[in-house]
């Protein structure tokens, strides 16, 4: 579904990613792991056209995205959930959501919020109320279920765990696992909690210095002992 192939990219003097592949296939989950400054949020950001790449190509079915602007990725399956849980504080929950679908296909349906209420509801008790009352668990679940509607084919999520108790964390986590498994969706998820990540993925990358040092099965990579202490932290 998506590919990465030797993806470099740079701030100034600073190589952020050095000729970095991993791919995302239907139906998978995809970890990738590593320290700060690692290089994580850049492999995003250059997947989605937001970081220039020196180097190396991506692909969304077989397309390269080269050539395809940002404003047009939606509408091709990729989503893109970044950093920071960033919701629109003035609107309600509601409107937040009807704003996923901007550039993918236009008009939400009923049927479309039930679907993402459904899956979360506690955004339907709160479909009313202003977004920035919402919890950190909340406010994650809606950028989530706002990526959603625009229906991708491939979501990229940038540490939706940052910050959440234990407990949300695994209910985002669950929720995600199924959706994977139900829908088909590829997965590329972003993670310094590598223990929750690698519990629900299929596949474990690890950056460091911009550069993939590690890439197993996440069943294996859990069992490694070595591996897992060296570069994971748990
Ligand atoms: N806008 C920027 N301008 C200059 N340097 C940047 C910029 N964004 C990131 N960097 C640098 O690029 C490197 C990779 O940063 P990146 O944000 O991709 O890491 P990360 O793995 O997401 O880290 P974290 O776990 O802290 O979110 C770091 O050395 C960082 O300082
Ligand atoms: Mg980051």
């Amino acid at each position: 579904m998506l590919t990465v192939e030797r993806l470099s990219a740079s701030y100034g003097p600073v190589r952020a990613l050095d000729s970095v592949s991993l791919s995302a296939a239907e139906g998978e989950i995809t970890a990738v792991l590593g320290a700060n400054g690692a290089g994580k949020t850049t492999l995003l950001r250059t997947i989605s056209g937001l970081v220039r790449p020196s180097d190396g190509h991506v692909r969304l079915g077989g397309r390269d995205l080269s050539r395809v602007s940002t404003e047009d990725l939606p509408a091709l399956g990729l989503a893109h959930v970044p950093e920071g849980r960033g919701v629109l504080a003035e609107l309600t929950v509601e409107e937040n959501l009807r704003l996923g679908a901007l550039g993918a296909r236009g008009r939400v349906t009923t049927a479309d919020l039930r679907r993402i209420y459904d899956l979360f509801p506690v955004l339907a008790d709160r479909k009313n109320g202003l977004a920035h009352v919402l919890s950190g668990g909340e406010r994650q679940m809606l950028v989530i279920g706002r990526a959603l509607l625009s229906r991708p084919k491939v979501l990229l999520l940038d540490e939706p765990s940052l910050g959440l108790a234990p407990r949300i964390v695994a209910r985002i986590f669950g929720l995600l696992r199924g959706l994977v498994h139900d829908e088909g969706l590829a997965v590329v998820l972003v993670e310094q909690n590598a223990r929750s990540a690698l519990s629900i993925a299929d596949h474990g990358v690890v950056l460091n210095l911009g550069r993939v040092v590690v890439r197993r099965d996440a069943a294996a990579l859990v069992a490694d002992d070595a591996l897992r202490h060296a570069y994971l932290g748990f």
